[in-house]
Formats: structure tokens, sequence, C-alpha cells
């Protein structure tokens, strides 16, 4: 029993000290025993109002736990030239002010209250990737729980940098950041947390996010780590936004209008050779490619070099080498048909061993366009057929051949044209076929 009474005197120095302290235990607790007559009395509060100023914590060396997550609500916009990536949040944190608690049960059973948030202390919590000023409204509220936890949600704006890669176009997809961090607090006094799991957020972002828009939501990873500047260490989270681009509007207004233009353009080797309108076609089609170009640069990252341009430039290439190659041989169908040079011995041999006299003949100047066009497309098989047939110059008289050495020259030439014609045609195929599937490959990676 002796040993009873200084503890039972410390207990009412402990009363007598904390009634008359203030900052201490129970001096917190809001007296709520009128808000049933007079709705919420601001004098109650006032004393949490007027520590707005600080870090609402008993201990000071405390950090206060901030717990953040949020919602995607929107992709408003990817801008590759500027790098930027303008998307709308909704904001939610959480943390706890201990200036603030009461007893629902005295409190006519409020458990929660609405508190503008101005006369409140927030946390400084900002995206670290933002380049713009916050745009979040004024005059929003904070939930305020009978044991003082604090719920603050708001609408943020954010214009955030993101390394944009736009090589894949339109097959791109990007993976954007956002770090939450606090602006002056380090891990002494603000600590983050996570309110819900990632899946979740990104869960209900996807739900969220309704418009069909350019871009699709993929996924959201998160990361921890801690930041040092200098000698202070901040506490961060990463959040890794990854989207994709829908290609189908570049799809249907970019690459099918290309690629018709290019197969009408390889199909337009099947023009006959000695027509005078293989050429003019090439050019229309040239100067149609040029103004879909010009019509659809708008479509395209201003910056950067995407695989789309070097298709486009490929396609391009590929119409120019056609015309250059519809030039080549009318001058050598030309050239054969007025004044036909010496033909070199090999190129002699060569002719004769890979085609027949019947060709010969058919393809004599003067015939008409339509039988020479067969000729030209029969072209392709018959040196393979006619291989170790060998018909000589003897033959090709025999079988009635024009036997002047000059018509039989003409021939021979115009028969070399249209040998070449045939495999600078398989040469663009076989160019355009190797281009086409690289392009694809190249983009399914
Ligand atoms: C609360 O305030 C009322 C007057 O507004 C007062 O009568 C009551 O004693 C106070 N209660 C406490 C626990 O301080
Ligand atoms: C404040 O908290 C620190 C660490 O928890 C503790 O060492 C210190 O005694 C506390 N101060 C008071 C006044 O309670
Ligand atoms: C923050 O989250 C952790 C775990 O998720 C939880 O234990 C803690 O109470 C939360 N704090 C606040 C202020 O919401
Ligand atoms: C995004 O980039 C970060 C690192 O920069 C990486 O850890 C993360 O896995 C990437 N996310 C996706 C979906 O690629």
């Amino acid at each position: 029993m002796e040993g009873g009474w200084p503890a039972g005197g410390g207990f009412l120095l402990y009363l007598t000290v904390s009634l008359l302290l203030p900052g201490k235990g129970d001096t917190f607790t809001i007296n709520c025993s009128g808000f049933d007559q007079h709705g919420v009395d601001p004098a109650a509060f006032q004393s949490v109002f007027d520590r707005k100023a600080f870090r609402p914590v008993v201990n000071n060396s405390i950090p206060t736990r901030v717990n953040i997550s949020f919602t995607l609500s929107a992709i408003l916009e990817v801008n590759a030239q500027l790098q930027l990536l303008t998307s709308f949040l909704w904001m939610n944190l959480m943390w706890d002010n201990a200036f603030i608690s009461w007893n629902p049960e005295e409190c006519v059973s409020i458990d929660q209250l609405t508190v503008s948030a101005e006369n409140l202390w927030l946390p400084d919590v900002f995206i670290v990737e933002s380049m713009d000023v916050d745009g979040a409204p004024p005059g929003l509220t904070a939930i305020v729980s009978s044991e003082g936890r604090m719920k603050y949600d708001r609408p943020v704006r954010v214009t955030s940098i993101c390394n944009l890669d736009i090589f894949y176009f339109p097959f791109d997809q990007q993976n954007c950041t956002f770090t939450f961090s606090s602006f002056l607090h380090t891990v002494d006094s603000i600590l983050l947390g996570m309110d819900k799991e990632v899946w979740e957020i990104t869960d209900t972002s996807r739900n969220l996010i309704q418009t069909q828009g350019e871009w699709e939501l993929l996924g959201i990873n998160k990361a921890t780590p801690k930041m040092w500047v200098g000698s202070n260490l901040y506490d961060q989270i990463m959040f890794y936004v990854a989207i994709r681009r829908r290609p189908s509007l570049y799809i249907i207004n970019l690459l099918v209008p290309s690629g018709f233009l290019v197969a009408i353009d390889a199909l337009s080797f099947y023009l006959p050779a000695e027509s005078e309108n293989r050429a003019p076609f090439k050019i229309t089609l040239l100067l149609g490619y040029n103004v879909f170009l010009l019509m659809m640069n708008d479509l395209l990252p201003a910056t950067g070099t995407p695989l789309i341009s070097v298709y486009f430039a490929l396609c391009l290439s590929l119409m120019v080498i056609s015309l250059l190659e519809t030039i080549f041989i009318t001058h050598l169908l030309h050239m054969a048909t007025t004044q036909p040079p010496p033909m070199p011995w090999w190129l002699h041999s060569l002719l004769l061993n890979c085609t027949s006299p019947w060709k010969c003949c058919s393809a004599a100047p003067g015939k008409g366009n339509k039988g020479l066009g067969l000729t030209h497309l029969h072209g392709v098989k018959e040196p393979v057929e006619l291989v170790g047939k060998m018909p000589g110059p003897r033959e090709a008289e025999l079988n009635g051949c024009p036997g002047s050495p000059r018509t039989h020259l003409v021939n021979l030439w115009v028969q070399f044209s249209h040998m070449m014609d045939t495999l600078l045609f398989r040469l663009y195929l076989l160019f355009m076929a190797t281009f086409i599937i690289t392009v694809i490959v190249l983009w399914n990676t």
C-alpha cells in the first residue's frame, strides 16, 4: 500500500496537467454537443482551422502517411512533337489529421463531415512530370471522418512530359510515367502509400475511359523508388501507364490507298511496251501519289522518322523506278525500230538461244499492240520451256521470218527490249516483295 501512493499521485498530476496544457490528448476532441440544433458549429472546428498552416501531427517527428490513388478518366492528346501526354486524372489523397476527432455517439451519429478544403492542411503531392500548372477547380471539399481521416479527391488535367517513340507509328505503344511525390517534404515528414492495388486502378480506369478515341489503355504498373536530391530523401510512387494507338484510321487513310497505288503501278507493266500510254499512265500515278502524300501529311507525326515515312518514300521510289524503266524500254524500242545499231555477237547468240522463231515473227513491228502485249505476257514462261532447243537463224528463215538482214536485226532488238522489260519487271517485283515483307516484319516486332 505504501508504494501505491506515489503512483496514484502521479495519475492525479497527469490528469491536472493534461487538462491545463493545450495540444495534448483530448484537447483535439471536437465538442459537438449542439450540432443537432444549429447545424455544425464553426467554433468547434476553429482550433483545427487555425492550425491549417501546419502539418497535422502531435509529434513532429512522426511522418504523415499519405495514401494516394488515381483514376485515369481520359487520354486527351498525345503530342509527339512536344513529347507531351495530356490526360485527365481523378486524384485521391488520404491522410490522418491528428487535430480532428470526435465521438459519433455524442454527435447525433455524425461520423463524417465535409469541410471546405481551403480551411485544411493539404499535402503538397504533385506529379513530377507535369508541365502545367495544376488546373484543379476551386472550392473543393474534403471528407473528414470522426477519427480524423481525411479524404480529398480532385480532378486534375495533367499535361505531362513523356518519352514518345513514334518509330512504329501507327502501330505504336507508349509508356508514360506519372511520378507522385511531395514537393517539399522529405521522408521525415511525408510517406506515400497506396490506397488501392494497382490492378484496381487499372480496372476502374479502363471501365471509365468510355471514349473510343485514338488511344487505348493497356495497363498500369507501379514502382516505388525513393529519390535522393542532394542529401534529402523524398518518397515517391511511379505509375507506368502503357497506352496503345488504335491504328484503323491510319490503315484506312494511309496504308490502303498507298498500297492500291503501288499495286496499280506494278500492274501497269502489263500495258504493252509499244503503247504510247504506259509512260503517261505512270506519270499520272506518280502525280496522284504526290497529291496523296501532301494531303495525308497532317496525319503523320510532325517529328522523327516513323517507319511509315520510310514506307511512303519507298513506294514513291518504286514508282519513280518503274517510270525510269518505262523510259528506258521506250528508248530501246524506238532505237530498234528506227536505226538499230549492230548487235554484239554474244547478245545475238543469247537471243537466239532464248527465243523461238515463232515469237520472232509475231513480234515484228507494225503487227499491232495486242499481239505484242501477249507476247510480252507469255514471255515469262517461254525462255524456260525453250532452253536447249536452240533454233538457229536458218530455221527461223524456214519458218517464214522475213529474210532481210535489217528486219531481222530490228526483230532481234525488239525481242531484246521485251526481254529486258520482263527481266526488269521481275526485279521490280522482287524488290517490292522484299521491301513489303521487311516493313511488315518490322511493324510486327
Ligand atoms: C461542449 O460544449 C457545451 C456548450 O456548447 C458544454 O456545455 C459542454 O460541457 C461541452 N462538453 C465538453 C466535453 O467539453
Ligand atoms: C516523438 O516520436 C519519436 C519517435 O517516435 C519519439 O522518440 C519521441 O519520444 C516522441 N516525442 C514525444 C514528445 O512524444
Ligand atoms: C494507407 O494504406 C495502408 C495500407 O494500404 C493502411 O494501413 C493505412 O491505414 C492507410 N492510411 C491512410 C491514411 O489511409
Ligand atoms: C515502362 O517502362 C518502365 C521503365 O522505364 C518499365 O519498368 C515498365 O515495365 C514499362 N512498362 C511497359 C508496359 O512496357
